[in-house]
């Protein structure tokens, strides 16, 4: 069975800094890796978890069983964390997807695996991939594959989506990829990565409103802080780093970014920056943990009251 491997865990524990009877957030419980390691760390805390993943819940039903009383489950996008009673000490998210989605063949959320292109992930609600690139206008296809993909060849790879349209071969991921690898195909030389990886990765994010949900919940996230509790946030894709630092920056009372002149009196300061820098796995750790390379790690300690 795949186990999802935590990423910058011990960096994540060196700032959250769990401690007995405080209480945690966890707002992307994904295969429980943090959660798990908060609650071993300091035996009488306790962590609230959310994933929108409905099959998330099972493996959070495992670990509330071996951690009694000490971690609820809510079946929730973290952009409704408000909807979680309290104040915490520390809040995580780990956003992005767990390897138990992505080697779940079913779950369509990768080409090694011939499945409905669906890759949402919370299977409750919501349009599929192939809903999507069956029905979304040219702007949002473009936004999609050139913005959230980054993908270079995204002119070609939108005019082959819209041209099957109707015939298929956007319902299931191997066709779905062969016909990007068509449009697209491989510069000659050594194997790289598979040509849909990007096309793929963006399609994700767009469906699962990965960037909206990320925004919205930044500032119920810092709410939800007590004073001296600390927001660690590890992201896989530098859109996402970027609005995470921007929103640091503008807590810490810093310019948001080259543009921001106000003055120094004019930015309010409420939290204590922790990291200057993005914090990024160790050559052991990426080595260990492939699945590690693009995280960032950033993260803030409430000040204010
Ligand atoms: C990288 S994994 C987290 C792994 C976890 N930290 C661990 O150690 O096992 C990301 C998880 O966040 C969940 N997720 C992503 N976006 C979410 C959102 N907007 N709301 C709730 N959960 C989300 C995904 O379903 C996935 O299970």
């Amino acid at each position: 069975m795949t186990n999802h491997v935590p990423v910058l865990l011990e960096e994540c524990l060196t700032l959250l800094n769990p401690q007995n009877d405080r209480a945690y957030l966890d707002c992307t419980f994904g295969g429980g890796g943090h959660s798990a390691a908060i609650l071993e760390k300091a035996a009488t805390a306790t962590v609230d978890a959310l994933d929108q993943d409905p099959m998330a819940a099972e493996r959070a039903q495992t670990l509330a069983t071996r951690y009694p009383g000490r971690l609820r489950f809510h079946a929730e996008n973290f952009r409704n964390l408000d909807r979680v009673p309290g104040r915490f000490d520390g809040v995580l998210m780990d956003i992005g997807v767990s390897s138990h989605q992505l080697d779940a063949p079913e779950r369509g959320f990768s080409f090694r695996f011939d499945a409905p292109n669906d890759m949402r992930m919370d299977t409750r609600r919501g349009r599929t991939a192939a809903e999507f690139l069956e029905q979304a206008n040219r702007q949002e296809l473009e936004k999609a594959v050139r913005d959230y993909g980054e993908e270079p060849r995204w002119f070609r790879i939108v005019n082959a989506i819209e041209s099957a349209r109707g015939s298929g071969r956007l319902s299931r991921t191997a066709s779905f990829a062969h016909l990007v690898a068509e449009a697209a195909p491989p510069p000659p030389g050594p194997r790289g990565p598979h040509p849909a990886t990007k096309t793929f990765q963006g399609v994700r994010i767009a469906i699962n409103d990965e960037l909206g949900a990320l925004s919205e919940a930044l500032p119920k996230a810092f709410a939800k802080l007590k004073q001296g509790g600390v927001l660690a946030v590890i992201s896989f894709h530098s859109l996402e780093d970027r609005l995470v630092k921007r929103y640091m920056n503008g807590v810490s009372g810093r310019p948001l970014d080259r543009e921001d002149n106000r003055t120094q009196d004019e930015r309010v300061k409420l939290a204590e920056l922790l990291t200057r820098k993005a914090v990024q796995p160790s050559a052991e750790e990426q080595s260990r943990n492939p699945r590690s390379r693009s995280a960032r790690l950033r993260a803030v300690r409430r000040i204010a009251p």
